[in-house]
């Protein structure tokens, strides 16, 4: 029941953005003029909503365009209605719908579906992680100087001595190939995948990395925060590889 609700949200949400995609709708900002919603985000998280309160009207769910709608029951479905919102503004087909569900805090399934590439990731604790059903699994590489890279960078400059420009300068500078997708949720999935060996990013929401968290996790990798730390979805900064390169890449992220 919970797993066919989630793929019942995730399907609702998704015909919402292949409806807009590079059609018209409504924008506007957010913190800054960078930092968009569309007609699309909010209409994709009415209908997420909708499915999973008309199955489970008290599960507690947080949102990122909602925030938080208070429930009485120990299951939280975190939601993200559109990951790569600018990507999805600019008709650039790297965004996803990501929602995971969180018990007793704990997460205990993930999906996210990029309807464009027609990708749909899931996940379920101690289950494995698959892509369009097929098992998917962590990279084997072993050293950071060898590894395909992805990172994202906040809407606002963020102003630490260990910040995203640095970190990303010395990555750079030892010519690692770094990339940088738009859309946390999918860079999650793409190393859970294989295609990336490693991601980290500052500044991260719940509803940016919690799927994405346990799709890692369950393909083999690791995730953690910047201290190495357990991963948890309410702090903002997170590491995620294919867990071999994993204390190098901690030590490369912390200088
Ligand atoms: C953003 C994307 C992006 C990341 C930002 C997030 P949004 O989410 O995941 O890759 O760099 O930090 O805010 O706003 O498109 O849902
Ligand atoms: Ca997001
Ligand atoms: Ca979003
Ligand atoms: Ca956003």
């Amino acid at each position: 029941m919970l797993r066919t609700t989630l793929l019942e949200a995730s399907e609702a949400g998704s015909r919402i953005l292949k409806h807009y995609f590079n059609g018209t709708f409504e924008v506007s900002h957010k913190s800054n003029i960078n930092d968009l919603v569309t007609q699309a985000d909010k209409e994709s998280e009415a209908a997420i909503v909708e499915v999973i309160r008309a199955s489970f009207p008290d599960h507690h769910i947080l949102s990122e365009e909602v925030g938080a709608l208070p429930g009485n029951a120990s299951y939280k479905w975190i939601i993200d209605p559109i990951d790569g919102t600018v990507n999805f503004a600019n008709g650039i087909p790297l965004c996803c719908v990501s929602i995971a569900l969180e018990k007793d805090g704990q997460m205990i399934m993930g999906a996210v579906y990029n309807p464009f590439l027609h990708e749909f990731f899931f996940a379920e604790r101690g289950k494995g992680a698959t892509l369009n059903d097929r098992p998917i699994h962590v990279s084997a590489q072993k050293e950071v100087a060898r590894s395909c890279v992805v990172t994202g960078f906040p809407y606002t400059y963020l102003d630490s001595p260990n910040g995203p420009l640095q970190v990303f300068e010395r990555f750079i500078r030892r010519g690692v190939p770094m990339r940088r997708l738009g859309s946390a949720a999918i860079d999650l999935c793409w190393v859970a995948a294989g295609r990336f060996d490693a991601f980290y990013e500052h500044k991260l929401q719940a509803w940016d990395s919690a799927a994405g968290f346990l799709i890692v996790e369950e393909a083999g990798g690791r995730v953690t925060d910047f201290t190495g730390g357990p991963y948890s979805p309410y702090q903002p900064g997170i590491i995620a590889t294919n867990g071999i390169i994993h204390e190098e890449m901690l030590r490369w992220v912390n200088g």
